[in-house]
């Protein structure tokens, strides 16, 4: 018989999901959007700060669908049924019958709370909440909403589709009916969830941004891109420390950064040559089918 996750609450106490909102219709929130009509089979419905936004996040659901339908990993019946689950709409009252309202939002935490806090006039009161932060404090996060209890933190990993791993984030405030759904909800989904304390960076993040940080500072103190690739090959890991930064984009990745270096200034390193290559948009440079053939000439300009 599976164990139950340390301190996971009995499942009995997670409430049925029917609805799902999405706040954010970005690349995150899109693919996670899709693995929830996927795998919970109930409508999702998804928006953003403007229609334009909304509708790239439905035609990425929509383009991912039909790569699936390719791949003859479901029917066009299925692909048809999943497509109509899926709602875009800048209109919040659609959200009033939500069970599971998750934002993936810019990762600012006045944004953030901002959100929940309009949200929650749209919302049931039964609803629960999640944000899928990746580094800020949950509880900072809820810190407007009049029921701070309902809020857990989920963070998905890139790719969503591919990567095993959820981390549920439980805050001092949050309550067991909230934790026990959140779990129910993962392993729904088909994923590992472990349940983290409300930290900085939580666990994934404060591990990886010790890797990613130390690479990008030896770039930024002479060490050229390459070197460090190679350096750190021996590793085996399945993606250099510049192809996940690009993976989880830069801007991303420099903001990660930021925030473990404002929490733990004497474990963490921030980079400007991270933000610089952020604006320039790439470290590496590809083919037109998307394979690496080097390192970016401007990039190279740029540290
Ligand atoms: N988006 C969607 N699907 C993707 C993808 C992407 N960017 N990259 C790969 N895939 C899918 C492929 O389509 C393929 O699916 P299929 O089996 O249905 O055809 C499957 O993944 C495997 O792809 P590949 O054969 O190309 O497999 P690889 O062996 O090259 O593995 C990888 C790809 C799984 C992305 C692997 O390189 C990997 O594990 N990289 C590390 C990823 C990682 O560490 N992510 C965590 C980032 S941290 C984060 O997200 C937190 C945030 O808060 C910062």
């Amino acid at each position: 018989r599976a164990k139950r996750p340390a301190g996971a609450p009995d499942k009995k106490l997670a409430r049925p999901i029917t609805k799902v909102g999405v706040i954010g219709a970005g690349l995150m929130a899109s693919q996670f959007a899709l693995l929830f009509v996927r795998r919970l089979k109930v409508p999702v419905v998804i928006t953003d700060l403007d229609q334009a936004r909304v509708d790239k996040g439905v035609a990425y659901i929509h383009d991912e669908i039909a790569a699936l339908q390719t791949k003859n990993r479901i029917s066009p019946d299925e692909a048809n049924r999943l497509r109509a689950l899926v709602t875009g709409t800048i209109d919040k009252s659609l959200f009033s019958d939500a069970d599971w309202v998750i934002e993936a939002v810019f990762e600012e935490l006045g944004v953030k709370q901002s959100v929940f806090a309009e949200i929650e006039k749209f919302i049931s009161p039964e609803a629960i909440l999640a944000t899928n932060t990746s580094s800020l404090s949950v509880e900072q996060i809820g810190a407007k909403l009049t029921h701070p209890e309902r809020l857990v933190g989920f963070h998905f990993f890139n790719p969503v589709a591919v990567m095993p791993l959820i981390e549920v984030v439980n805050t001092p405030q949050t309550d067991e009916v909230t934790l026990a759904t959140a779990m129910v909800i993962a392993g729904k989904l088909r994923k590992n969830a472990v349940i983290t304390r409300d930290t900085p960076g939580f666990v994934v993040n404060r591990v990886l941004a010790r890797l990613l940080g130390e690479a990008m500072h030896a770039v930024d103190t002479g060490t050229p891109f390459e070197v460090v690739e190679a350096a750190v090959a021996p590793f085996g890991l399945p993606m250099t420390p510049f192809e996940l930064l690009e993976l989880v984009g830069l801007t991303v990745g420099a903001h990660v950064l930021d925030t473990h270096h404002t929490a733990y200034p004497d474990r963490f390193f921030e980079s400007d040559n991270l933000h610089k290559l952020a604006e320039h948009g790439k470290i590496l440079e590809r083919d037109a089918k998307g394979r690496r053939t080097g390192f970016d000439k401007g990039a190279l300009k740029i540290v």
